[in-house]
Formats: C-alpha cells, structure tokens, sequence
C-alpha cells in the first residue's frame, strides 16, 4: 500500500476559496477507496471550521521557529489531517491568502514557506509522526518549496507536483529567499530563480518528480506562451513528466437528489421536479417566479480568468432576451459594483448575490437552467461538472476542462446523444452573446432541452476512474 502525503494551503471542507479545496477534500478519499494511505497538511488557520476533535501531536523546530502540529480527521473521513499551527502565522481572522479586509497578507512567502518545511519534515519522518510516505504530493505554487527542498535529502520520498492554476506563480522579490533562508543551492536559472525573481510555483515545475495539471487539454495549453507565463519552456522541456487528470467531483455532496440544501430532490427520472428549485431561487432572489423563462446563474470568483468582462460586455444585449440572470460571487471591486448596478437597473431580470454562500450555490445548480462559464483560460473547473449533475445546462469557452467536459449542441451530437452544452472558441462578447442566444433558441424546444439535461446527468465525473490515474502514476515513481 503506497503512502502518500498530500499538501495544500485549502481542503474542503475545512477551509474553501475555491476548486483546488474541493480537489484536496475529495481525491483523498476516493484515494483512500482504491487503497492508498493518505493523509493530508495544512495550515492551522483561525478560519477552519470542523466538527471533527483537534488534538496536539508534535513540536518540530524549522528555521529556528518551534511550530506545532495538530491532528484531526478530515471531516466524515478516517483521513489523518496534520494542522501547521503557528499562530503567529495564522491565528488571524481571513482566508488562507488575504486577510479580513481583503487585501493580501504581508507575510504570504513565510505563511506558505513555513508549511513547506514543516511538510519536508513530515516527509522525511523527522515530525515525530512515526509515519513515512512513498511519495509527496503537492498542489499548486504555495507548496512548491517542498519538492525543491526534497530534492536536496538523500533517501527521500517521490514528488508530485499538481498544477491547479498557472495564473497563481508565489512570486517574490529575490531578497525573500535569503530571508527565509532557503539554502543558497536552490537559487539559480534552472532553480527556484524566475527573471530575477524568487518563484515558489518553480520549485514544483523544475524539481518534482512529475508535473500533472488538472485536464489534458490545460495540460498542452500550458506548453504555449498564451497559457504558460514564461514557464512554457521549462513545461516543454518536462513534457514526458507531465500529465493531464482531468478532475473528479464528490459526487455525494453535489447530488440533486440527495441534496439537503434544495426545495425538492430530484434525479434524471424525476426531472419535472427540478422547477421546484427554480421558483425558489427566483423568489429568494427577488426576480418574478416564472417557470417558462430560463434562469441562467453564474457562481465564481470575479476575476479576469472567469471572463465576467465578457459577460459585462453581454449583459445590455442579454438583458433584452427572454432570460433572468441570477448571478453569485466575490472578487474584483469593479467587477461587484458594475454587475451590482445592471442587477439593480433591471431588477426584473437580474440579481446579484455578492460574497460567498456555499448553501446558496447548491440551491443555484438545482435551480438554474443554464450555467456560464465563459472563462478565458480554465485548468478544469467544476461547476460545469456539478451544473450537468444538476441537468442544469453549461455555456463554456472552449478551453482547458471546459473543452475536455462539455460537448457542444449540434446537430450531430443530438443524433449520437453526446450533447451536454453549448460551446463558444472566441475569447470576445459576440462569440458569447451569439451561443446565448442559441441556448435560448434549443431552451424553446422542450425535448431537445431535456435531451441535453439527460445526456450531461448521465454522464459519470465520480473520482474513481481520476483517482485510478493518480494511482497509477504513484505507482511508476
Ligand atoms: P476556481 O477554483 O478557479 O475558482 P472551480 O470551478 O474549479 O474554479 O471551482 C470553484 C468552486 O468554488 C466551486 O465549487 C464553486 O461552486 C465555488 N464557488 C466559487 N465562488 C463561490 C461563491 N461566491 N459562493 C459559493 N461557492 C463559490
Ligand atoms: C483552479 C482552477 C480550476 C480548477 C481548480 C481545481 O482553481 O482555476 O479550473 O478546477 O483549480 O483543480
């Protein structure tokens, strides 16, 4: 039985800011399932939220700070989680990178530094923990340092290093190495050194053992200077250690006909059911409670990636089509107040929830008839994944997990029953305004819409068969 220590900086349901906390809290136990020992580390930050007991394990020094390592399981899951705490770190009220303002922590290198040498230690069994891995896995740039560090032990565990987001690179002035004392042997142009810079997502790019990112399409893209941030390159270089898994998602919490938080449950036999959530997002968002018009929902955050100013672009057009647009997320300062003055123009039509609402979101899968994701770039993303559980009908850009997840609606791929959304390729407004309204034009034809519905429900994105990918891989190293 191969063991393996997964790193991140959030695990659901522990602490969430978006898909790579859904990842870490639902491959671990689909990796439990198949016979993996795995366990989990993180910080210990003030904001986590369990029900399960917490209790002290061991004291380790790293970079002469005594740091303390709780346990706990991962909530539902006989999953062993060991919990960073260094309150001077992160006993603080925020998320995992900003703080209760919202603007990002000061401290980010050493908040993240920190959980990388205190995972190193795990790693080589030196965290009086009596338990050793086969391989460490880590996830995106915050735990980078750790196959960077790793690879100057002899006898150490395998690295992985899995690419959730390129976008987000930990990139610091040169002089935040020397202050974290990373040792000088790391720093160089094939090291932890990026045009001058010190980059923590390098450490996983140039010195783990194998490279994957979230879906094989990304997985190309990111060999390109479009989606590789300079880092195409090294990526190229390393592409026969580098690998697209397309993600899973945990099909028991996203399951409409299980769901606690929706008006009625219902699954592919009891579709009809579905309208019940829909007259109840529309009344709990205010918008007339109308089941003939098609309620398009958006949930993410507001950011350039999502392409939400594509969507701004849309909006004076879109609003004018039979169509109500529920819309729920947080980010971007301009993006909230300039959705928040369309919504409050056309209070007929649109509604915005601004924040972040967890119960809220499963309420819009059941309810919504059609989900946007017209993301610039997009390493998997799940909501289209939980909107085709849900028979709630994705419009996504043709890029990264969307392309590798939804099938476009043509006149073919309603014949061979493949359908499961509609596809747009340019980056730009009209592309997106032009399958809105071939959405809106397929929603008229009730047998068609509920061809598509069936095609996405049907359609298998538990973990196993993703898990079995990852399974294979600890296998090889
Ligand atoms: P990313 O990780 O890039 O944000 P994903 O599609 O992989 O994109 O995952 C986003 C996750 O975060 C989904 O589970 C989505 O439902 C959730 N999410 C995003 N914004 C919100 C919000 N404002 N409220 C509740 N859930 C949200
Ligand atoms: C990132 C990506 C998203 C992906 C998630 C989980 O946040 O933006 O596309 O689904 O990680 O891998």
């Amino acid at each position: 039985m191969k063991k393996v220590l997964f790193v991140s900086s959030e695990v659901y349901p522990l602490i969430k800011t978006g898909g790579l906390a859904d990842v870490c809290g639902s491959l671990p136990p689909a990796l439990l399932e198949l016979g993996t020992d795995v366990r989990l580390i993180m910080p210990n930050y003030q904001a986590i939220k369990t029900t399960e007991e917490i209790y002290f394990k061991s004291t380790v020094q790293v970079n002469r700070m005594d740091v303390n390592i709780l346990e706990t399981r991962l909530p539902g899951t006989q999953i062993v989680v060991w919990l960073v705490d260094y309150p001077m770190f992160f006993d603080f009220p925020g998320n995992p990178y900003v703080d209760e303002k919202g603007d990002p922590w000061l401290n980010s290198a050493e908040r993240f530094a920190l959980l990388c040498r205190v995972a190193v230690e795990v790693s080589m069994n030196r965290g009086y923990l009596d338990w050793e891995p086969d391989i460490v896995h880590c996830n995106d740039w915050q735990t980078g340092l750790v196959p960077a560090l790793l690879s100057l032990e002899t006898h150490r565990p395998a690295t992985v290093f899995t690419i959730h987001n390129m976008a987000y690179q930990g990139l610091f002035p040169k002089e935040t190495c020397g202050l974290l004392n990373i040792p000088r042997e790391l720093w160089h142009l094939d090291g932890l050194e990026f045009n001058g810079f010190f980059s923590f997502i390098k450490g996983g790019l140039a010195y783990a053992d194998r490279i994957t990112t979230v879906s094989p399409t990304y997985a190309e893209e990111i060999q390109t200077a479009e989606f590789g941030y300079g880092f195409e390159g090294l990526l190229s270089h390393r592409k026969e250690d580098l690998i697209g898994i397309i993600n899973g998602i945990d099909v028991e919490h996203w399951n409409p006909k299980a769901d606690i938080h929706i008006a009625a449950p219902y699954d592919a036999l009891s579709l009809a059911k579905k309208q019940l959530s829909k007259s109840a997002l529309q009344a709990k968002v205010a918008l007339p409670v109308d089941n003939k018009v098609p309620v398009f929902t958006l949930i993410s955050r507001l950011v350039e990636q999502k392409g939400i100013d594509l969507i701004l672009d849309c909006l004076p057009e879109m609003l004018t089509l039979p169509l109500q647009f529920i819309l729920l997320g947080s980010g971007d300062k301009v993006f909230e107040q300039k959705l928040n003055d369309f919504a409050k123009q056309n209070p007929e039509k649109m509604a915005v929830t601004l924040g972040y609402d967890e119960v809220m979101a499963h309420q819009m899968e059941a309810g919504a008839d059609v989900f946007l994701m017209p993301s610039r770039f997009e390493p998997c993303g799940l909501n289209q994944l939980y909107s085709q559980r849900y028979g709630t009908v994705p419009i996504v850009r043709k890029t990264g997990g969307l392309a590798d997840t939804v099938c476009d609606a043509l006149p073919e791929t309603f014949t061979n029953k493949t359908a499961t959304g509609f596809v747009f390729d340019d980056a730009t407004a009209g592309a997106l305004m032009e399958v809105i309204k071939r959405s809106v034009l397929v929603y008229g034809f009730s047998e068609l819409w509920s061809q598509l519905q069936l095609n996405g429900m049907q359609k298998d994105y538990s973990w196993l068969r993703s898990a079995k990918e990852y399974q294979a891989l600890y296998e090889q190293l």
